[in-house]
């Protein structure tokens, strides 16, 4: 849909310029206390092998029927599948699967639903270690998310599984793409490397592929752990084997092609204006002037998709703010889109270089009633500024029937002579917008002049509950760090207005933070997304063992920057690699973009359901009709069953659940918003806990648009010791 063939070549060639500098981590053993213990995030071969879990290689639980799953169809999955998550999973797990999931929706057509007695599901559980089974089983599988496993993309590593996938390097052609040093490995642990022939397992037709989340990392089952036991034929693949962002562009493509997937469940439009049918949105025809599909002049940050990296391509709408008068006005509309959900957030880059006085404006056009979709809605207003930078907007939609999005711009002024409203990289998901958008431009350049403790404050931010708080920027990581070459992001409660409400400490809130990959592809997109969840175990040692999630007027230090008190900071000091943010979209234009969430996760406590086997409906049913049919030739049953054949009416979902026939079924989509989340059947509300303020900043206002883009950094050298206690 985005790219063409010049875009996708240019695309490698600034990939392979990213590529040249190389070398192979070791993994030194050392205390911090943060997240990872101040250690690089272990993977799944560590993690089993630290928990006592000798797997047949590495985390693959073998059952006698499962060993031809890839190539026999018989273990495929048909969708949803039903899960059931165990309370014996950490609650940071538990939200974590769950996050995972909605990535499987964004990115291909696997889907999964809340068990309800179906003879087949997966069944998750906090064993030693993570583990899973390969393919559908039919008899209902575990799969394991041990402690340390609570992360996105191990989850969807042992998902793939589950969905019958091996690992990228026991394909039959591995041994051209990599070297297996045998001699390095822990002896007993051989049977990790093992390869399949091409009768038992099958590749779907895709080259072998470096950069797959199924890829083992160099230093898996080492006997020295400076010494590697897998390495990449292409030396450049060495610091890329074994990453664990998200999945891979070929991941997607095999996945896809194995479940025949055609379409995502949440992504409802994209468009990188690199086309001249520019994604089928339309130009208005009662406005005085018109959008221009524009492009870029090579080496400048005019487009956004491109940043200028090539040549005859690097597509943009543009409006043009300086030669008309004042109140011209040009439209830019979607095509008709049908939502699942209810709730859907827009994301676009944007820039308006013309008058401060200029205007964007969203509106989104519904259904009036007769079928006609005219129905203008405000949505959001974006004042001009004059900036020459591209900026990230989100804008969240509640729109649960056919609509269009659309853009207007608006002429403020007549007098300015250069400039205009700039568009690029649209995409529509029906997933929650980030709560919080952090921007830190001219990232490369702070890289450059500082050094290991530096830290720059973000400012304060209010989670939809109405608690204040922050991240801390360590663009080297922490002071006492002992790994170079890594960014520290972390987390920390700001003091704010809602404090005397508010519930203390926090507890059972999650923390998300992502660094975005700003790929124009949506769907390719491989953020770096870390969480963790505030517990009542966090505790500072050196004041009495108050909890660290306390007020932070209490446990926290003053800070004239945000005119609050900020609480000592917890999570990761090596979030990201510099050589991983130099590699894919990190710093497009110099920009690091940061969201970072704070939610309320209690009503996951309790969420395991008794396992029952029952009959599937449907079958008796259509046992029962033949049975009369044939009984006393009576067909009134026959009748009934085709008279009733919209399963979707009357609408078989509660809480303002939209109902969606697929396959023949009634399917039930749910707002997956702050105030509710999705149970496929049913739209179950979430317990809000605190108070009516939380519930108006959260969902009761309408639509609130919640980015903060930070044009000058807030820099400050901070103490990082003092700062960590
Ligand atoms: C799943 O784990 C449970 C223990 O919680 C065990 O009793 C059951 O046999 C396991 N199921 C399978 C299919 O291995
Ligand atoms: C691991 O390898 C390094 C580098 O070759 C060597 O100096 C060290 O002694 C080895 N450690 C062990 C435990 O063999
Ligand atoms: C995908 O399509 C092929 C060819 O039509 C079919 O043989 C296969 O069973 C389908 N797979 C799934 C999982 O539906
Ligand atoms: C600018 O707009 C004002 C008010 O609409 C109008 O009087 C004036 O003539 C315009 N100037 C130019 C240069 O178009
Ligand atoms: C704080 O907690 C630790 C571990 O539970 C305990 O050993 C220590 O005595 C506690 N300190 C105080 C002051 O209560
Ligand atoms: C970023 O760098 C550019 C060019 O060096 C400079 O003009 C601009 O002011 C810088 N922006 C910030 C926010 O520091
Ligand atoms: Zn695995």
């Amino acid at each position: 849909m985005v790219h063409t063939g010049v875009l996708r070549v240019c695309c490698l060639f600034v990939l392979f310029l990213y590529l040249s500098a190389f070398t192979i981590n070791q993994r030194p053993n050392v205390q911090d206390n943060d997240v990872d213990a101040g250690e690089l995030r272990e993977d799944i071969p560590e993690i089993n092998l630290k928990s006592g879990v000798d797997l047949f290689e590495g985390d693959i639980m073998l059952t006698p029927k499962s060993r031809n799953a890839l190539l026999d169809k018989s273990y495929r999955w048909s969708f949803p599948i039903p899960y059931i998550l165990a309370d014996n999973l950490d609650l940071n797990a538990k939200a974590v699967i769950l996050k995972s999931f909605e990535m499987y929706r964004l990115k291909s057509c696997v889907d999964f639903k809340p068990y309800e007695g179906e003879p087949t599901y997966i069944h998750f559980q906090k064993f030693g270690g993570c583990w899973s089974m390969v393919g559908d089983l039919k008899t209902g599988q575990n799969l394991s998310i041990g402690e340390r496993c609570d992360y996105k993309a191990i989850v969807e590593h042992e998902i793939l599984h589950a969905l019958g996938f091996y690992h990228e390097q026991s394909r039959s052609d591995r041994d051209d793409y990599v070297e297996i040093w045998w001699n390095e490995i822990t002896s007993g642990m051989e049977h990790n490397f093992n390869k399949y022939a091409d009768n038992f397992i099958t590749d779907l037709n895709t080259p072998y592929d470096y950069e797959s989340v199924m890829h083992y990392g160099p230093f898996s089952f080492n006997k020295n752990e400076s010494i590697p036991t897998i390495t990449a034929k292409i030396p450049a693949f060495n610091d890329i084997i074994g990453q664990r962002l998200d999945f891979s562009e070929i991941d997607l493509e095999r996945l896809n092609r194995m479940y025949n997937c055609t379409a995502s469940h949440t992504l409802l439009d994209q468009c990188s204006f690199e086309f001249i049918n520019i994604c089928g949105m339309v130009q208005g025809t009662n406005d005085n002037a018109d959008w221009v599909h524009g492009i870029s002049t090579p080496g400048t940050n005019e487009d956004h998709t491109l940043a200028g990296s090539c040549q005859d391509a690097g597509y943009f709408m543009y409006f043009n703010t300086h030669s008309g008068s004042i109140g011209h006005t040009a439209l830019l509309e979607s095509r008709i889109l049908y939502p699942k959900r209810t709730q859907q957030c827009l994301q676009f880059f944007y820039k308006m270089n013309g008058s401060p006085q200029d205007k964007l404006v969203i509106w989104i056009r519904t259904d009036d009633g007769s079928g006609n979709v005219r129905k203008m809605k405000k949505i959001h207003t974006i004042q001009g500024d004059k900036d020459q930078n591209w900026k990230i907007a989100h804008v969240t939609v509640h729109a649960n029937q056919k609509f269009r999005y659309v853009f207007q711009g608006i002429q403020g002024d007549n007098t300015t002579s250069s400039g205009g409203i700039l568009l690029d990289d649209i995409s529509l998901k029906e997933t929650p917008c980030p709560n919080a958008v952090w921007v830190v431009r001219n990232f490369t350049e702070i890289l450059g002049s500082t050094t290991k403790g530096h830290l720059i404050y973000s400012p304060r931010f209010y989670s939809p509950e109405g608690y204040g708080y922050g991240v801390s920027l360590y663009p080297h990581g922490l002071a006492g760090s002992i790994y170079t070459g890594y960014t520290g992001i972390r987390f920390h409660m700001c003091s704010g207005e809602n404090d005397a409400v508010m519930e203390w400490p926090a507890l059972n809130r999650q923390a998300i933070i992502t660094v975005l990959d700003q790929d124009p592809d949506v769907k390719l997109r491989m953020s770096s997304s870390r969480s963790f969840t505030t517990m009542s175990s966090h505790v500072i040692a050196s004041m009495n063992n108050i909890s660290q999630w306390e007020r932070p007027s209490i446990v926290g230090t003053f800070d004239p920057s945000c005119n609050c008190h900020r609480s000592m900071d917890f999570g990761w000091s090596t979030f990201v690699s510099h050589s991983q943010l130099n590699r894919r979209s990190f710093l497009k234009n110099d920009d690091l973009i940061i969201f970072a969430d704070f939610e309320d996760i209690t009503h996951l406590i309790k969420t395991e359901v008794p396992i029952k086997i029952s009959e599937p409906q449907t079958h008796e049913v259509v046992l029962e009709r033949n049975k009369r049919s044939v009984q006393n030739q009576d067909d009134t049953m026959d009748h009934f069953i085709q008279r009733s054949n919209n399963p979707c009416d009357p609408s078989p979902c509660m809480n303002g659940g939209v109902c969606v026939i697929e396959k023949g079924q009634a399917n039930c989509r749910c707002s997956s918003g702050q105030a509710f989340f999705y149970t496929g059947e049913q739209c179950e509300s979430k317990q809000i806990h605190g108070n009516v303020l939380g519930i108006l900043i959260g969902g009761g206002a309408g639509t609130i648009v919640l980015t903060m883009a930070v044009l000058s950094v807030l820099g400050r050298q901070g103490n990082t010791n003092h700062m960590r206690r």
